[in-house]
C-alpha cells in the first residue's frame, strides 16, 4: 500500500507543543507567525489508519474505567521486538509503563539512593541529565568521542569515570542526538564493563524502529548474551508510530530481582493504571503497522538524502552527521564561526526553530538538531530558511 507522507497537515491550533509553543525568549507572533518548528522529536504525518481505527472501536465502547494493561498488549509488543529485532524474551520479563521519560524517573528511584551517580554519555537526550538531578542523584559523564564524523562510546574513559557509588548508566540506543545505531560489539562491552562494577544498563529503545539506510538496531539485552539480566530496556510504540501523547510503553526487565524492585516504584508512584486509548493504539500498531513503517522509513530516508544534498549544494560550511537511526539531523555548524546564541538568533529571524546542540550537554556546543519527520515541501522550505540565516 502506498502512503501520502506528502500532505501538509494543519497542527496549529491543536495544542501541540511544536506548532504552538514557542521558542524561549520569543514570541511566535513577534516573527509573524510563520515559524517553521523542526525542533521536537514528533512527526507532522498522520498516525497508521488501523492505529486511528482501533482508537475510535475502543472509543466507541464508552467506557473508560481503570484499566490495566491487557496480556493482549504485552504479546504485541513480545511478537515485534521477536520479529523485528530478533529478540525473544518473556512475557513476564515484560513491565507496561505509561512512558519511556517516566520510566527513566522510576529507574533511578528503583536501582539508585539519593546521592550515588548515574552516568550519561553526551551529548544526548537532555532527560537524562535533567531527571537525575531532579530526584537528587549525582550525574557523571563518558562524553561520547567524535573522529570526523563518527560518533563512538569511549569504555576506557568509562572505567575511570564509573566508582563505587556508581549504580545506573542510561544507554541511548539508537542515539539521540548523534544519530548512531551502536553495533552488537559496542553494546557488548559497554554491557560487559557495567556489569563487572555492578552498574545496571538502562537502554532507551524509544527510537529502535527508526533504522535508517542498511543499518539494523541491535536490542541491548540481546548484545548482552549471559549478561542480559544487566540490562533494562525500555521500548515504545510512540515514535514510530507518532502516538507522542498517548504515553504508552514497557520495560523489559529479566532478572526478577530488578523487575521486583522497578515494579513496587511503579505502584508507589501509582502508575499502574494505563490508558485504554494509548494500549489499543499501541497493540494495533505492533500488530498491524508494519506496512505503513516501512513507507516512513523509505519517506525519511528521502527526506534525509534530499537535505543532505541540499546543505552540500546551498551551504557547505554545514555538516550534516551521517544518520544510521532516527529522524533527528545533527548538524555541525561550527565552520560558520557564529556563537550557538547567535545561529539560533539567526535561525528564528528567518522563522526556523531547531533545537540548539549546547541542551544535550558536552559535546553540543555548535551544532543543531533539525527533526526532518515531515512533507519534503516543509522541509525543503525549512532548509531555505537555514541556508539564509547561516549561508548568507
Ligand atoms: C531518547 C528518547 N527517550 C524518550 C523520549 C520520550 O519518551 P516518552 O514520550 O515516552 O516519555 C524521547 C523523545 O524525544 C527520546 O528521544
Amino acid at each position: 500500500m502506498t502512503y501520502n507522507f506528502d500532505e501538509i497537515i494543519e497542527r496549529r491550533g491543536t495544542d501541540s507543543i511544536k506548532w504552538n509553543g514557542s521558542p524561549r525568549g520569543v514570541k511566535a507572533a513577534s516573527i509573524g507567525g510563520d515559524l517553521l518548528p523542526l525542533w521536537v522529536a514528533d512527526m507532522d504525518f498522520r498516525s497508521p489508519q488501523v492505529v486511528l481505527d482501533a482508537i475510535a472501536k475502543r472509543a466507541a465502547h464508552g467506557l473508560f474505567g481503570y484499566t490495566v494493561a491487557p496480556a493482549a498488549y504485552l504479546a504485541a509488543t513480545r511478537e515485534w521486538l521477536a520479529r523485528r529485532h530478533g529478540w525473544e524474551v518473556e512475557t513476564d520479563s515484560l513491565v507496561p509503563v505509561p512512558g519511556v521519560v517516566p520510566s527513566i524517573q522510576i529507574a533511578i528511584e528503583a536501582f539508585t539512593h539519593p546521592g550515588e551517580k548515574v552516568v550519561i554519555q553526551p551529548p544526548v537526550y537532555h532527560p537524562f541529565r535533567l531527571v537525575p538531578i531532579a530526584n537528587g542523584r549525582q550525574v557523571v559523564e563518558n562524553p561520547l568521542t567524535r573522529d570526523g564524523t563518527r560518533y563512538a562510546m569511549d569504555l576506557a574513559q568509562l572505567e575511570r569515570v564509573i566508582d563505587s557509588d556508581t549504580r545506573l548508566l542510561i544507554l541511548c540506543s539508537p542515539h539521540n542526538p548523534v544519530g548512531r545505531v551502536w553495533r552488537t560489539e559496542e553494546l557488548a562491552g559497554l554491557v560487559e564493563l557495567c556489569a563487572a562494577k555492578g552498574v545496571v544498563v538502562l537502554s532507551d529503545e524509544i527510537h529502535c524502529d527508526l533504522i535508517l539506510g542498511g543499518n539494523r538496531h541491535v536490542p541491548t539485552g540481546l548484545a548482552a548474551g549471559d549478561l542480559a539480566d544487566r540490562v533494562v530496556t525500555l521500548v515504545s510504540a510512540t515514535k514510530s508510530f507518532n502516538l507522542s501523547s498517548l504515553s504508552c510503553a514497557a520495560a523489559v526487565i529479566p532478572d526478577p530481582l530488578l523487575r521486583g524492585r522497578f515494579t513496587r516504584q511503579v505502584e508507589r508512584a501509582a502508575l499502574n493504571h494505563h490508558n485504554p486509548l494509548s494500549l489499543a493504539a499501541s497493540e494495533a500498531a505492533y500488530r498491524q503497522g508494519v506496512d505503513w513503517l516501512e513507507g516512513l522509513l523509505a519517506y525519511l530516508g528521502g527526506n534525509y538524502r534530499f537535505m543532505v544534498s541540499y546543505l552540500k549544494e546551498q551551504a557547505p560550511a554545514l555538516e550534516v552527521i551521517p544518520l544510521e537511526g532516527t529522524y533527528l539531523a545533527w548538524i555541525d555548524c561550527s565552520r560558520t564561526g557564529l556563537p550557538d546564541a547567535e545561529i539560533t538568533k539567526r535561525l528564528l529571524a528567518e522563522g526556523l526553530w531547531l533545537e540548539e546542540g549546547p541542551k544535550y550537554g558536552t559535546g553540543g556546543e555548535g551544532f543543531q538538531r533539525l527533526n526532518f519527520a515531515c512533507p519534503r515541501a516543509t522541509l525543503e522550505r525549512a532548509l531555505a530558511r537555514l541556508v539564509r540565516a547561516l549561508a548568507p
